[in-house]
């Protein structure tokens, strides 16, 4: 079979072409179709992004109006998946339940299931998507906390419309806080794309068997759901939690994850590609500064979140294996001052990267490209004969 050359994790490994998302990790540099990150996170809103990363080009006026507008029409789910809610217990993480309503959804929408789909098949399938994963969320959300369903209201925008749906009550006039809609759409942008990550590179290895979009972001939603991927920011938050409840010494837990026979790790420490800092990182550190102060929160982990921070990013473990605070060092702070369960942190990933997913789907089947089939350097054993279970 010839010669394969081996590269675990596909650390050295580029495993496609893409013309969505740039990241140079020696320098922190991460644009979404040439844009920096910074720019975006300033300016822009969620949609504008999505609609950039999945179309190319920025939308102008109208375009934008006519996106919201289309979403607008599909935000509702059938009515028949409010039966899945109701059959799981009431413990269940929301990424399993996420991931399995995502999959349905190529159940009651067909149009999903043509392995070669029409332009128009594929733009409809992914604006139900789009339109109808903010709704899932808050619905999985609401069922947990055992409130009343909240149906879309589509004089809302996008993120307002999400926020409605996850923190209104049909019994009060929802009062959209203007912090929570700016804080929303900025975590979104930062989370929408990130070049062939783990998640990202299942949906395209799925995608590639000419499977579904909703199948292929399920498996991504599955693949985030890792505390070494997107779980990170729920298991920040329960590190953070378990340093402040064991008294709050940050030496003795940076000791720790210094230790090779310790498994325990800093969480939202390090990252495949960035050697220098994540420019995300950077970011939701300040919005977390600003988000806690605008809403008067005052969260004991933040404190301990800086200075973990700082003593290891003066440990010369850490300097020399250029490990830095990651995308979900400080996500975590702001979601829970938002008023998200930790278990929700996940989702709210999910929620973010689906344009990403949706955008790299896309471009690996405009792109033709062939079915994802890793090889592999055989190690067992070479040829043996069948043995007869009495003589085992
Ligand atoms: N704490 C302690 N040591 C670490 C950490 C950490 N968080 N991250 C890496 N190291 C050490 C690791 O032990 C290894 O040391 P040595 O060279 O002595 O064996 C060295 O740094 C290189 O690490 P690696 O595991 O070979 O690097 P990788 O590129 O395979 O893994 C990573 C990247 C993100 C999985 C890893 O840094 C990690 O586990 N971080 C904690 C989990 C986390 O925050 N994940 C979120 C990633 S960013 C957003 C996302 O993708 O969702």
């Amino acid at each position: 079979s010839g010669y394969i050359t081996l590269d675990s994790g596909y650390k050295n490994t580029g495993a496609t072409k893409s013309a969505i998302t740039f990241l140079d990790g020696e320098e922190g540099i991460l644009r979404y179709r040439g844009y920096p990150i910074e720019q975006l996170a300033e300016k822009s809103t969620f949609l504008e992004v999505a609609y950039l990363l999945i179309y190319g080009e920025l939308p102008t006026k109208k375009q934008l109006e006519d996106v919201a507008y289309a979403i607008s029409r599909h935000t509702l789910i059938h009515e028949d998946m409010k039966k899945f809610f109701d059959g799981y217990p009431s413990k269940t993480h929301p990424m399993g339940q996420l991931a399995s309503l995502v999959c349905s959804l190529s159940s009651f929408y067909p149009e999903s299931l043509n392995p070669n789909p029409t332009k128009e098949e594929t733009e409809l399938t992914m604006l139900k998507l789009v339109a109808k994963m903010p709704t899932i969320v808050s619905w999985i959300f609401k069922k947990a906390i055992g409130h009343p369903l909240m149906y879309p209201q589509n004089k809302f925008d996008y993120v307002s419309n999400f926020l409605y749906m996850t923190f209104g009550h049909r019994t009060e006039e929802y009062k959209m806080d203007p912090v929570l809609v700016d804080a929303m759409n900025k975590l979104l942008i930062l989370h929408a794309d990130h070049e062939q990550n783990c998640s990202t590179s299942t949906v395209r290895m799925v995608g590639s068997s000419d499977c579904n979009l909703y199948a292929s972001v399920a498996a991504g939603i599955t693949a985030l759901w890792g505390p070494l991927h997107g779980g990170a920011n729920q298991a920040v938050i329960e590190m953070l939690e378990t340093i402040k409840n064991d008294g709050g010494d940050v030496d003795k837990w940076v000791a720790k994850a210094k230790d090779k026979n310790d498994p325990f790790r800093l969480m939202g420490f390090g990252h495949r590609v960035y050697k220098n800092f994540d420019p995300r990182a950077k970011i939701i550190k300040k919005t977390c500064d600003d988000v806690l102060a605008k809403l008067g929160i005052n969260d004991p982990v933040l404190g301990i979140a800086k200075r973990l921070e700082e003593v290891a990013l003066n440990d010369e473990y850490f300097i020399s294996r250029k490990l830095y605070p990651n995308v979900d060092f400080y996500s975590g702070i702001i979601y829970r001052a938002m008023g998200f369960p930790t278990d929700m942190f996940t989702v709210l990933f999910a929620l973010g990267r689906l344009p990403g997913w949706i955008a790299q789907w896309k471009e690996m089947r405009e792109n033709n490209e062939p079915i994802g089939r890793p090889r592999q350097v055989y190690t067992g054993e070479i040829a043996r004969e069948y043995v007869s279970m009495e003589n085992r």
